[in-house]
């Protein structure tokens, strides 16, 4: 449903294969859960994308965590769903995490693969089946921990999911439960999570999580898609404030989110900021972007065109078509591109482009915008970072200047 731009598509002309050549350094020894609270580094691996991001093209010694994507939930809890593909890869990806010495997480869920969490964990008999699954799969492949990516307990995610007004009691629950058993007490337990605290059993964003602080070793606040095809205007994809815009365009930001989920009993050091690797795009008309009184500026949350049909599309993991090569530097910065409008704006830090010919307009990230994320992780005491996805960084420019900002030694 969305478009997605890994930040790729936007350096000038280097296709996504030709520019990965990426060294990584070997580390040895490992333990599965921190007894300290080091920073994380962490990154969602798309398996699916394994071709265009090889395990041995990542670079392992920028992260501390990896995150397998994904594993899908099934109607039977008594088994946890992989296809084909990933239980080839996952096993790779296991040992080569742990050759660099980074923590190997397996995710459950995402857009797509949570449809059956509120039936896994909506009574005793069936979280027992589903500690189990989970338990004999993060044995069967050495996972070091589990994340679950359930997109939304009791709230409509992609529309097809169970749901249950109980289902964040029950999701605690379980994870109680795995807490007592012998092998998942021992495992790196995270939840991956939307911009608002998850919905109590009134459907509003629950007040009191502090149970989920004891049983996770984190939560990562997912603070992207924020602005997108299904937004009312075009905006910034991951902004880092919202409060200081006028309220039309308030939608959540990581200041708003990591202030309502520590409200909600996560202390600061269990939140983890996720961010992205990618952008999105919308037609907005030149008009709109470039209005006369802005004198040439470019114009922020401008209206767009909302027909599908004539949304832009991404590159290569979005459409056969590259239709944005070259629009910044090979650094990543807005070199001035022929024809390319930019605009940083100074309440969501992030920045702006847009091409007046194609009428494409471009919500992103870039080094600066990863620099005041991470300013933002080390002034709040944030556990750290997670970005989706990794292969959407290939350079590195991103993860490199959010590790700086944050406190990673370079
Ligand atoms: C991975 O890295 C190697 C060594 O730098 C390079 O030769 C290869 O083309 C890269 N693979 C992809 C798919 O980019
Ligand atoms: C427990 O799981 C089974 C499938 O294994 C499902 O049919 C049943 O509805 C679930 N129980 C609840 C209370 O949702
Ligand atoms: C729960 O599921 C029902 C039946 O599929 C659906 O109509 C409803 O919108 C869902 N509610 C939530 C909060 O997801
Ligand atoms: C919050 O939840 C925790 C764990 O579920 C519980 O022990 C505690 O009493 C609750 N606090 C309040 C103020 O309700
Ligand atoms: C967000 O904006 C508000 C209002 O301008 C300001 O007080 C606050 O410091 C900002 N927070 C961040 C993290 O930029
Ligand atoms: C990035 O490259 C551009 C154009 O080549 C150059 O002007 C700029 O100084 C570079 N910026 C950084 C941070 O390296
Ligand atoms: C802007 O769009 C036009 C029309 O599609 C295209 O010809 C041009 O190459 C684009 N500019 C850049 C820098 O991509």
């Amino acid at each position: 449903m969305f478009s997605f731009l890994p930040l790729a598509i936007l350096l000038a002309g280097a296709s996504l294969n030709e520019a990965l050549h990426i060294p990584y350094a070997h580390r040895h020894s490992r333990s599965r859960r921190d007894a300290n609270t080091d920073l994380v580094a962490a990154s969602w691996y798309a398996g699916w994308h394994s071709d265009d991001v090889p395990l041995a093209n990542v670079s392992w010694n920028k992260y501390t965590h990896m995150i397998y994507s994904f594993a899908l939930t099934s109607a039977d809890g008594s088994m946890v769903t992989l296809a084909d593909s990933d239980k080839e890869l996952l096993p790779q990806f296991v040992q080569t995490a742990h050759a660099n010495n980074v923590k190997a997480l397996l995710s459950v869920g995402g857009w797509t693969g949570g449809q059956y969490f509120s039936t896994n964990v909506a009574d005793a008999s069936n979280r027992t089946s589903f500690v189990s699954a989970l338990t004999d799969l993060a044995k069967q492949y050495s996972l070091d921990g589990i994340d679950f990516d359930w997109e939304y307990p009791n709230n409509v995610g992609i529309g097809c999911n169970t749901n249950s007004t109980a289902d964040v009691d029950n999701l605690l629950q379980l994870l109680q439960e795995l807490r007592a058993d012998p092998a998942g007490s021992q495992f790196f337990l995270t939840a991956t999570t939307p911009i608002l605290p998850w919905n109590d059993a009134s459907g509003s964003p629950a007040t009191n999580l502090s149970g989920f602080a004891d049983t996770l070793d984190y939560l990562a606040i997912m603070n992207y898609d924020v602005y997108g095809s299904f937004s009312a205007t075009a905006g910034p994809n991951s902004p880092l404030n919202d409060t200081c815009t006028s309220s039309a365009n308030q939608q959540g930001s990581a200041a708003t989110a990591i202030t309502a989920w520590n409200a909600a009993g996560i202390p600061m050091n269990k939140l983890v900021l996720g961010v992205p690797a990618y952008g999105h795009s919308f037609r907005v008309a030149q008009a709109d972007a470039l209005p006369s009184e802005y004198n040439g500026a470019l114009a922020l949350y401008p209206k767009f065109d909302q027909n599908v049909a004539n949304q832009p599309l991404g590159d290569s993991w979005d459409t056969t078509d590259r239709p944005d090569g070259g629009w910044l530097a090979e650094n990543g910065t807005f070199g001035g591109a022929d024809g390319i409008k930019y605009a940083w704006d100074e309440c969501s830090q992030t920045p702006f482009l847009y091409n007046s010919t194609s009428e494409v307009y471009v919500a992103y990230d870039d080094a600066t915008s990863y620099q005041m994320k991470g300013n933002f992780v080390k002034s709040n005491g944030l556990r750290g970072f997670a970005m989706w996805e990794t292969g959407g960084d290939y350079k590195d420019i991103l993860v490199n200047s959010i590790r700086s900002a944050a406190g990673f030694s370079s």
